[in-house]
C-alpha cells in the first residue's frame, strides 16, 4: 500500500487526539507542516478552534468514510479503569475499537498507522487487564499491518509527565488535601517518567521514518524512580511537603477495593495489579532526554 507520506503537507487523522498526549502531538505535527484531524466523542463546537486542525465526529461505523483523504492514522485512545472490573471494557476500547479503526483505515487507503501502547503491555504476561489488553492490541495491529501492507509503529511509554498530565498533578492535588502525611499504596513501584514533548517528538518523527516500520518503541525518561520518590518530590514541588507513609500490601489492596467505587475511580484493583511490575525500560534502551526536575516545577508551582 502506498503510504503517500511524501505529500505536502501530509494529512494525519488522530483518534483520542483531544487528550493530554494528543494536544502535544498535534502541536508537533503542525510544526512539521501536517494537516491534522481529531476524531472526538465531544461535539465540534465544544473544541477550541486551532488553525490546521479539523474535528471529526466519533462514528466507528463510518470511520472508513471519515478517514478518506488522510495518509496516516494515529490511535491515542486509552482508558485506565473500566466500569465492569472484568476486563471487558478494556478489551472493547483497547482492542475491538482499534481493530475496527485499522480495518477502516485500510478501506480508506491509509498506509501508515501509529499505535499508542504502554510500557508493560503484554498479552500473556501482563499483570492487569489494562496491560494484557494493551499487549493484545499491539500484537494484533502489527499482525494486521504485515498482512495488509500497512506500516505500523507502536509506542510504549512509561508514565508520561508534562503540563496537563494527570499523574503528577493528581499527586499534587492529593498532597494539598493530606494532613501532613501521605499514605501511599505500592511505594516501591518503579517508573521511568518520560516527558510528553519527547513522546510527541518521537511519534511525529516516526511518521515519515521507514526505520520505525513494524517497530515497538519503548519510551523512558532519563532516570528511574520509586513511586515514593515521585510523590515526595511532587508534594514538595507543589508547595505541600508531606511525609510519605508506604502502606503495607494488605492496606494497598483494601485501598484499591474502596477507591474503585469513588467518583473518577482514582485507584482500582487493576491499577494495583499494574503496579506489581516495574514500569522501566530494559537495560540498553535509549532514554529520552527531558528530566522530570526540569519540567515539573514549571507547572506544579513552587520549586523544590
Ligand atoms: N498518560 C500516560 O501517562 C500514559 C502512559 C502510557 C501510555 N499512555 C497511553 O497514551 C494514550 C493517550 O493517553 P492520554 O494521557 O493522552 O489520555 P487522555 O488524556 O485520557 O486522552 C485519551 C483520549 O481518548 C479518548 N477516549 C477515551 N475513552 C474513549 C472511549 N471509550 N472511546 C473513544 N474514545 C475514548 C478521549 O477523547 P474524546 O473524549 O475526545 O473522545 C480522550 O481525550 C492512551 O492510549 C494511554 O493508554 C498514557
Amino acid at each position: 500500500m502506498d503510504t503517500k507520506l511524501h505529500e505536502t503537507p501530509p494529512a494525519v487523522v488522530i483518534l483520542g487526539g483531544s487528550g493530554f498526549v494528543g494536544g502535544h502531538l498535534v502541536t508537533a505535527l503542525l510544526d512539521r507542516g501536517c494537516r491534522v484531524a481529531i476524531v472526538s466523542r465531544t461535539p465540534q463546537g465544544q473544541h477550541p478552534i486551532q488553525a490546521g486542525v479539523q474535528w471529526l465526529p466519533f462514528k466507528p461505523d463510518h470511520f472508513s468514510e471519515l478517514f478518506k483523504g488522510y495518509c496516516a492514522l494515529v490511535n491515542l485512545i486509552g482508558i485506565l479503569n473500566e466500569p465492569t472490573h472484568n476486563g471487558r471494557t478494556f478489551e472493547q476500547v483497547h482492542v475491538d475499537l482499534v481493530m475496527q479503526a485499522l480495518d477502516a483505515a485500510r478501506q480508506a487507503g491509509i498506509g501508515r498507522y501509529l499505535h499508542m501502547s504502554a510500557l508493560g503491555a503484554d498479552e500473556h504476561k501482563g499483570t492487569s487487564y489494562y496491560q494484557r489488553s494493551k499487549g493484545r492490541a499491539e500484537n494484533r495491529v502489527h499482525a494486521y499491518g504485515r498482512e495488509h501492507g500497512i506500516q505500523v509503529t507502536s509506542f510504549r511509554p512509561s508514565v508520561i509527565f508534562g503540563p496537563g498530565d494527570s499523574f503528577l498533578n493528581r499527586f499534587a492535588q492529593l498532597a494539598r488535601l493530606m494532613p501532613g502525611f501521605f499514605p501511599l499504596a505500592c511505594p516501591d513501584a518503579r517508573f521511568a517518567p518520560v516527558c510528553v514533548t519527547d513522546v510527541a517528538r518521537v511519534m511525529a518523527d516516526a511518521l515519515n521514518d521507514p526505520a520505525t516500520y513494524d517497530q515497538h518503541i519503548d519510551l523512558c525518561g532519563p532516570a528511574d524512580y520509586s513511586l515514593r520518590e515521585i510523590v515526595d518530590y511532587t508534594a514538595r514541588t507543589a508547595g505541600h511537603p508531606r511525609t510519605v507513609i508506604g502502606l503495607p500490601d494488605w492496606a494497598a489492596r483494601l485501598q484499591a477495593r474502596l477507591l474503585e467505587y469513588a467518583p473518577g475511580k482514582p485507584f482500582t484493583r487493576d491499577n494495583y495489579q499494574s503496579l506489581q511490575v516495574a514500569n522501566v525500560c530494559p537495560p540498553g534502551t535509549p532514554r529520552q532526554p527531558t528530566r522530570l526536575e526540569d519540567i515539573a516545577p514549571t507547572y506544579l508551582g513552587k520549586r523544590a
